[in-house]
């Protein structure tokens, strides 16, 4: 069977990069390109994790640097979780620069969608700069994009603001034009994220795992996504459980909006599962986890890893 095109848009960050790893190790999907946009940290930051990491798993994928600065207001970073590098923690090898393509990442997303034999698709799991400046500067690509697999948003609480989760409030005018494309969209928030945790005697297996799991305990130790002792939060790799083991997750198609204007509750994502705003549904969105089936799919992926 063939395997799934994708592009992912990332700011490691120290669970993008278990998402990363999943997601090159795993036999189902196809990493055409990796996209990196400021948010976690850095633009210059997140693009050096990213080249280190591609160093360390041993894979040539070709990496385009995206945008610095989300479209409106000024990046807020998250250093305080993942630390001032945005991978603190352990001691990675040289970014691999030749891997490092010359073009604007909006660019390079266009190349490989509209030279794709198949659909392909964009998994963001980082503020969607990027995707929405591709979407706005060329519309064509929608016609190859398969779907769009997003970590981020919230149906409820918010782990940036009150009500809003961080990679869609670091840029929500970005978020809007993506849920306003009217391409089909997943979105794994925080509804699931909050549930896909790794404890500690999970994190005592992977030191046995091989380099990449060994690598996943150091940095957890530093990561500041959740508790090392009552669970750490492994977002982005929601959005890898989603395309390769979707049953662990409930899922329901409804209408979602940004709000861009309110004075409390800027970058919060709208989620209208009782429609009270009579729209037709424009996404699916993962309501809840098994937390247990995640538990035991990250730990067979990362086994899968070098
Ligand atoms: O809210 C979680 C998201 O924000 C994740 O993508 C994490 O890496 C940070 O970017
Ligand atoms: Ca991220």
């Amino acid at each position: 069977m063939n395997k799934r095109p994708v592009i992912i848009d990332t700011d490691p960050g120290i669970d993008d990069a278990l998402a990363i790893a999943i997601a090159l190790f795993s036999d189902e999907l196809d990493v055409r390109l990796i996209t990196t946009v400021a948010g976690n940290v850095s633009l210059k930051n997140v693009t050096n994790n990213t080249l280190k990491l591609l160093n360390f798993f041993e894979k040539d994928i070709p990496v385009a640097v995206g945008a610095a600065q989300p479209l409106i207001e000024p990046l807020v970073d998250a250093s305080n979780v993942h630390g001032a590098s945005g991978m603190e923690g352990f001691d990675f090898p040289e970014p691999k620069t030749d891997l490092l393509l010359k073009d604007h990442a909006v660019n390079a997303m266009r190349k490989v969608i509209m030279e794709s034999e198949e659909p392909v698709t964009l998994v963001p799991i980082a503020p969607m700069t990027n995707i929405a400046l591709l979407l706005a500067m060329y519309p064509e690509v929608k016609k190859n994009i398969r779907e769009i697999v997003m970590m981020g948003g919230s149906a409820g609480r918010g782990n940036k603001g009150v009500m809003s989760e961080f990679n869609v409030a670091t840029d929500p005018e970005a978020a809007k034009i993506v849920f306003d494309s009217g391409l089909p969209i997943v979105m794994a928030g925080l509804d699931v994220g909050w549930s896909a945790l790794v404890y500690p005697q999970d994190s005592e297996k992977m030191l046995d795992m091989g380099k990449t799991g060994q690598m996943a305990y150091y940095l957890f130790k530093r990561y500041r996504g959740g508790s090392f002792n009552t669970g750490l939060k492994m977002y982005d790799s929601c959005a890898m459980a989603y395309l390769l083991c979707p049953e662990m997750f409930k899922v329901e198609e409804t209408f979602v909006d940004i709000e861009l204007n309110g004075e409390m509750t800027r970058g919060c994502t709208v989620v209208d599962l009782k429609g009270y705003l009579k729209k037709a549904p424009n996404a699916k969105v993962c309501t809840a986890i098994d937390g247990e089936k995640f538990r035991e799919w990250f730990l067979e992926s990362v086994s899968r890893c070098i």
